[in-house]
C-alpha cells in the first residue's frame, strides 16, 4: 500500500506542513508507505485553455500540451493506492499551487484515458486556515467537488483552523487508516 501526499504550502515545517507529517505517521503507523510532493517547489503551470472554445488536448486525448511536472505528478498518482490532498486556507479556496495542479488534472479526467487509474481512487483532503481560522469548510467544500470532478473517491475532507490545529493532528493520524489500514 503507497500512498502520494500532495501539499500546496510552501513550508515544510507551517501549520499544513505539521498536518502532513501527522497524516505520513498516521500512514505509516497502518503499515503503509508515502511520499510528500511539496506543489510550490515543482513547475506547474496554471491551464492555457488552448483553444478559442476553451478546450485542448486534455478533452480529445486525456492529457496536458504543457511539458512541466504534471505528467510526472499524474503518474505517480495513477500509480498509488491512494492520495491525500492538503492545502493552507487563502482567501477561504485552495492555495494557488493546488488550485493550478487540479484545473489541469480535472480536464484530463473528462477523457476516458485520463481518468483511468485516477476512477475511485481513495482520497483524504485537508484544509489548514492558519491565519483567523476562518474559511476552512469553504474550502473543503472546493476540494470535495473539484476532486470529485476528477473522479476520486473521497473518503474523508478535515477542515483545520489554527484555533484546533492539535486536535486535529490527532485526527489525521487517526484518518490515514482510512485508506492506508
Ligand atoms: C494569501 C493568503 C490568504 C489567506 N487567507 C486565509 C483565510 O481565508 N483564512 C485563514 O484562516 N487564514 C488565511 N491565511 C493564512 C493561511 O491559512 C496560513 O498562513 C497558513 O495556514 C499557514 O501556512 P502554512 O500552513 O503553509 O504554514 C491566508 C494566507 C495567505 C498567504
Amino acid at each position: 500500500m503507497h500512498v502520494v501526499v500532495i501539499s500546496g504550502s510552501r513550508n515544510p515545517d507551517g501549520q499544513t506542513g505539521q498536518a502532513v507529517k501527522a497524516m505520513v505517521e498516521g500512514i505509516q503507523a497502518s503499515g503503509a508507505t508515502a511520499e510528500i510532493h511539496e506543489l510550490p517547489k515543482l513547475k506547474i503551470e496554471r491551464c492555457r485553455q488552448c483553444e478559442d472554445d476553451g478546450w485542448g488536448i486534455c478533452r480529445s486525448e486525456g492529457k496536458c500540451i504543457i511539458k512541466d511536472d504534471l505528467a510526472a505528478l499524474v503518474e505517480k498518482i495513477k500509480a498509488s493506492d491512494a492520495v491525500v490532498v492538503a492545502t493552507p486556507v487563502y482567501f477561504s479556496d485552495l492555495s494557488e499551487s493546488l488550485k493550478a495542479f487540479l484545473d489541469r488534472l480535472r480536464r484530463t479526467c473528462v477523457n476516458e484515458s485520463g481518468r483511468e487509474s485516477i476512477e475511485a481512487k481513495p482520497v483524504i483532503g485537508i484544509c489548514v486556515a492558519g491565519g483567523g481560522g476562518g474559511g476552512a469548510p469553504a474550502c473543503t467544500e472546493h476540494l470535495d467537488h473539484t476532486l470529485r470532478t476528477c473522479g476520486f473517491d473521497v473518503v474523508d475532507l478535515i477542515p483545520v483552523r489554527r484555533q484546533n490545529l492539535l486536535l486535529k493532528l490527532e485526527i489525521i493520524r487517526m484518518s490515514a487508516r482510512s485508506i492506508a489500514g
